[in-house]
Parts: structure tokens; sequence; C-alpha cells
């Protein structure tokens, strides 16, 4: 019986338990009527009169043992539970920080799905060009101001590398049109984003590096009406339905004729403001008709097709959208700034 008692002490002391269940199959297999310690008690009256009260200590040492740990697993069970209970499961998760998409990102796709509705798809070309697709086959004069270090960034030569002079940072995306029509015959209905490069100081109005949209359609019969209606169309799609389109006469070497369209101002709705100078209008684009010489440089027969061409600045709309009075915003990055464009 000694042994018995002595092993029984040592599984209470050990005793270890997850939840209440398994602490009251401990309190049963223990202490219950049919428990073990118990049954040592009945056991305990045929013990021989003189090794009564040593063992009857022992025995009666082993059930407080038993009862006073059975209470301290309880008690450590019940504050876990208590720590649990604390926990409330209904309260809001720690926002997760969302990233924001760059308000130019945001207005170039807008850009792209309004044209894309009308059949134009999307062309990318090298930042990295030569002369040829950014000026010569676009009609530029060789001797044309834009070619002027003043204006473009001319990559320099590596000493031992073999590169031809006239590699430069585009100055517009129409050199992406330029590859088009090279590699592909009418009809050509196509939209080039990316970022283009001037050689300008950098302050609030003006930067070095920018972003356009161009457009060019090439196809028989494509008109100077054809311009002006899917122009008129994105101008409402984009600034809203009463927008107002204008096209001003103007010039650039590569389309013929040339025009600058404004919009009628979407801030004051065209009755003027210091936003517009008074005017009523703001320029948003260049476009006109692709100028024959250019087809044929391309490759393309000048007397079977007629085309024309678009390019705006992703800035610019970004502005007339969101009034960003500072184009410097757009490049450095301030989460202050992104964050406001997190609901668009
Ligand atoms: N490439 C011109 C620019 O960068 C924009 C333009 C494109 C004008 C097509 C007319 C036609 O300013």
């Amino acid at each position: 019986m000694r042994d018995r008692i002595e092993e029984l002490q040592k599984q209470v002391q050990e005793m270890q338990v997850q939840n209440a269940e398994e602490l009251e199959a401990m309190r049963i297999r223990y202490l219950s009527k049919k428990g073990e310690i118990t049954a040592l008690f009945s056991e305990f009256r045929n013990v021989a009169a003189d090794q009564k009260r040593e063992l009857g200590q022992q025995l009666n040492q082993l059930k407080q043992t038993a009862e006073a740990k059975l209470n301290e697993l309880k008690e450590q069970y019940e504050a876990a539970r208590e720590q649990a209970d604390k926990q409330d499961l209904t309260r809001t998760p720690d926002p997760i920080a969302l990233g924001t998409r760059h308000p130019l990102s945001l207005v170039k796709e807008e850009i792209i799905d309004i044209f894309s509705r009308i059949g134009f798809t999307v062309e990318e070309g090298p930042e990295v060009e030569d002369d040829r697709h950014v000026f010569g086959m676009l009609n530029f004069a060789p001797e044309h101001p834009a070619r002027d270090m003043q204006d473009t960034f001319f990559v320099e030569k590596e000493e031992g590398v073999q590169k031809p002079d006239d590699i430069l940072l585009r100055t517009h995306t129409s050199s992406v049109q330029t590859r088009v029509m090279t590699r592909q015959q009418p009809p050509i209905r196509v939209l080039c984003p990316g970022r283009v490069y001037r050689n300008e100081a950098i302050s609030a109005r003006a930067h070095c590096f920018f972003h356009q949209v161009e457009g060019l359609y090439i196809d028989k019969n494509v008109s100077f009406a054809d311009l002006r209606q899917a122009l008129l169309y994105f101008a409402k799609e984009m600034f809203g339905p009463d927008t107002k389109i204008r096209l001003r006469p103007s010039y650039f070497p590569f389309t013929e004729p040339s025009a600058e369209m404004d919009i009628s101002c979407n801030i004051c709705g065209g009755k003027g403001c210091g936003f517009c100078k008074q005017t009523g209008w703001v320029e948003i684009l260049g476009c006109g008709m692709v100028d024959p010489n250019v087809l044929e440089s391309c490759g393309i027969d000048s007397k079977e097709y007629s085309g024309y061409a678009f390019g705006m600045g992703v800035e610019r709309i970004t502005n007339l959208k969101y009034r960003v009075k500072d184009l410097r915003l757009f490049s450095e990055n301030d989460v202050r700034f992104l964050q406001q464009f997190e609901a668009c």
C-alpha cells in the first residue's frame, strides 16, 4: 500500500490539464467515490493496526495534495479563460495601409480607355531613340531648333563604344508612330502613351520629363472631320457632356493642316475665370492631318491613304481634372499628395 500511495502522490503532482473537461476527468479519476484515492481509503480498513498510524498520515497527505493540485489547476485554467474572454472578437482589425495609384497613371488609363472604345489599341516604344524616328521621318528640317541641345537631351558617346552620334531621349511619343508606320500598312489606329524628355529648367510649370498620349489613325479617306469628331467625343467623355471644343490653326512639321485644341474651361464652365485667364477656353492638345511627306518616309502611299494624329500631355489633363498646381508634385512621391487619390 505504501508503494501505491507514493506512486499516486507522484502522478498527482505532475498532473496537467488543458480544459474544464480534463480537469473534471482528473477529479473523477482520483477523488470521486470510485476514484483511486477513495479506493485506498476503503483498503485502509484492512491495514494492520501497527501500520495504521503511519499509512493513515500518508493517505491523508495524498488526499490533500490531490485537492490542492486540482484547485491550483482550476485557478490557472479560469485565469486563462478570463483572459480569452477579454479579447473583443468584434473589434475592427488594424487597417491595412493600401497603396494608391499615381494620378498620372489614373488619367493615362482613362485616356486609353476612352479611345479604346472607338477602336484604338496601345503601342509602346523605346525612350532612348535615334534622330530619324524622333525628327527625321517626321519631316523636321535638318536645322530645326527642336534638334538643338537646348531642347533635346542627347545621349553622350561612351569611349570605345560604337554608337551612332544621334542617340537621344525622345521628345515626344510620335517616335512610336513612325515605328508603327514603318512596320505596318494601314489601316492603323494606335495610341502611344509614354514618358518624354525635354531640356527645360524644372519649375512649377515645366519639367525635364513628362508624359504624353499620342494617337494616330491612317486609312483610306480619313478627313479632318473624323479628327474633330474623335476629339469632341474624347473631350466630352473626359470632362463631361457639356464640354465644347475649339480648334485653332497651328503648326507642326509632321501635320498639315495642324491645329491646337481648346476645351471650354471646366472650372468656370466657359464664363471666364483666373484659370482660363478670362478667356473661357483652355488648351489641351495638338493635332492635325498627317503630312504626306511623313507617310512617304514611312513607306505608306500618300495617294491612297490619309490620316490624322494628335498628342496631349498627361500632366496637363491631370491638372485640369484634379487641379494640381505644381508639376513637381507628380515626381516627388510625397505620400501626402498621393494618398489624396486613394478613392479615385
Ligand atoms: N508631337 C507633338 C508634341 O509633342 C504633339 C502632336 C502630335 C501634334 C500629333 C500634332 C499631332 O507636342
